[in-house]
This record gives C-alpha cells, sequence and structure tokens, in this order.
C-alpha cells in the first residue's frame, strides 16, 4: 500500500508551509506546496510580459512553460524555464499577480492535473499544501486539515518571514484573501476536514495534533 496523502488547506500566513514541511519530513513522505505551482505559473507570465487578467494569452504563456517542482521537503525547488525561481516567486511583483492567474479557469485546470499526477506518483506518501486540496484536488486524503490563525498573528508571522513590516503584510494579506475568495475560500473550513486554530499553537504542537489524527485514522 502507498504512504498517506495530507490535505492541509488555510489562508495565507496561517504557518502551512512550516507545518507540512516539518510533518512531511517527520513521516518521510514526499511535500507539495500548490501555491508554489500558482506562483511560478504567475512568474512565467509576468517574464513573458503578458498582462495578468488576459485569460487566453496567460492560458498560452502558462501550458507553454516549464515549470518544474521538488517534492522532498528539505529542498522543495521551484524552476520556470529552467531558472531557479525559489526568491522570485516570493517576491512583490508575483504576490500582487497570482491571485488573478489563479483564477483563470484553464490554468487552474492545468495545475490541478499536475498535482493529481504528482500525488499519484508519491508511493511513500505526501504531504498537499494549499486552498483547495481538500474539496477539489484530493478529496481522498487519509487526513485533511484547515489550518488557521487570527488575522494578526497571521500578519505578525508574514511580516517576520519577509522582513517587512506589519501593518502593510496585514493589508496584504487582507487583499489577497479576499480576491482569492473569488476563486478558492481561503477563510472557510472545508467540510470534512479537522480544524486545527495554530494562534497560539507552536508548530511542533500542530505537527503533533496532525501525526496523533494519521495513527488514528483506521
Ligand atoms: O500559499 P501561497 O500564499 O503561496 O499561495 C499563493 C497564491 O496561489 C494564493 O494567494 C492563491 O491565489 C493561489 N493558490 C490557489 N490554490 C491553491 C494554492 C494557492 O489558488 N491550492
Amino acid at each position: 500500500k502507498s504512504g498517506p496523502v495530507v490535505a492541509i488547506d488555510g489562508p495565507s500566513g496561517a504557518g502551512k508551509s512550516t507545518v507540512s514541511k516539518t510533518l512531511a519530513t517527520a513521516i518521510d513522505s514526499a511535500y507539495l506546496d500548490t501555491g508554489s505551482m500558482y506562483r511560478a505559473a504567475t512568474l512565467a507570465v509576468l517574464k513573458a510580459g503578458v498582462d495578468p487578467t488576459q485569460t487566453a494569452l496567460v492560458t498560452k504563456t502558462v501550458k507553454n512553460a516549464k515549470l518544474e517542482f521538488g517534492t522532498t521537503p528539505e529542498d522543495p525547488f521551484t524552476r520556470v524555464d529552467g531558472e531557479d525561481a525559489d526568491l522570485a516567486i516570493r517576491g512583490d511583483d508575483v504576490t500582487k499577480a497570482v491571485s488573478a492567474v489563479a483564477g483563470n479557469k484553464t490554468v487552474r485546470k492545468f495545475l490541478i492535473e499536475e498535482q493529481r499526477r504528482i500525488i499519484k506518483e508519491a508511493k511513500g506518501g505526501i504531504v498537499v499544501e494549499g486552498r483547495d486540496i481538500v474539496e477539489v484536488v484530493a478529496p481522498d486524503a487519509d487526513v485533511k486539515v484547515y489550518l488557521t490563525a487570527d488575522p494578526v498573528e497571521r500578519a505578525k508571522r508574514r511580516a517576520a518571514e519577509m522582513g517587512v513590516d506589519e501593518q502593510s503584510t496585514k493589508q496584504d494579506i487582507e487583499r489577497r484573501d479576499s480576491a482569492d475568495s473569488k476563486t478558492t475560500k481561503p477563510l472557510e473550513a472545508p467540510v470534512g476536514a479537522v480544524v486545527i486554530d495554530s494562534t497560539t499553537l507552536p508548530i511542533v504542537e500542530v505537527v503533533a495534533k496532525i501525526l496523533a489524527l494519521l495513527s488514528n485514522r483506521d
């Protein structure tokens, strides 16, 4: 039998990436950050000089780009057209444009197919983080989690992570949550998911809770 599929959804700044990578390392499974995939697609669009709202052009550009994703939790690299893109996909330009690209239906269909292929190929199990993993990408996942935290705490963490100020980060998170709400439901717990609020919980305790869910599942 293949290893478990763990789906982790939640809004930005809830701690998904740290929790997912730590968990994947602990259970020796693969790791997939679907947010990086939308970010990589967005970088390809910006590099091509295409307006992110130009549906047909965006679709064509994303399909023609060579997007590569590392799935080991120790080195989850992202490459766009053969170039290392880890830094660029976290930049301001990509963060501002990503909701528009992620709202493109054809781009989503294309990336979701790719996500399902990666999950299927991960024989040793995989931790998948995103916004629509529980409801759309992997509804058959062995463990489904909605990870959240209060908005002030989320802004604090993002600001510390990026080395920027808290107020502008809070506005940025609110803007992105609201733009994303047209496509996914980042602020709603999906049906069937276990809700974990990480506002006052240390990472290790969040990971311990998910490990407990994994060992209690059968
Ligand atoms: O998680 P992260 O902040 O890196 O995600 C970047 C963006 O990618 C989100 O703001 C959202 O627009 C999009 N996204 C998505 N569906 C996912 C993961 C991310 O639409 N499963």
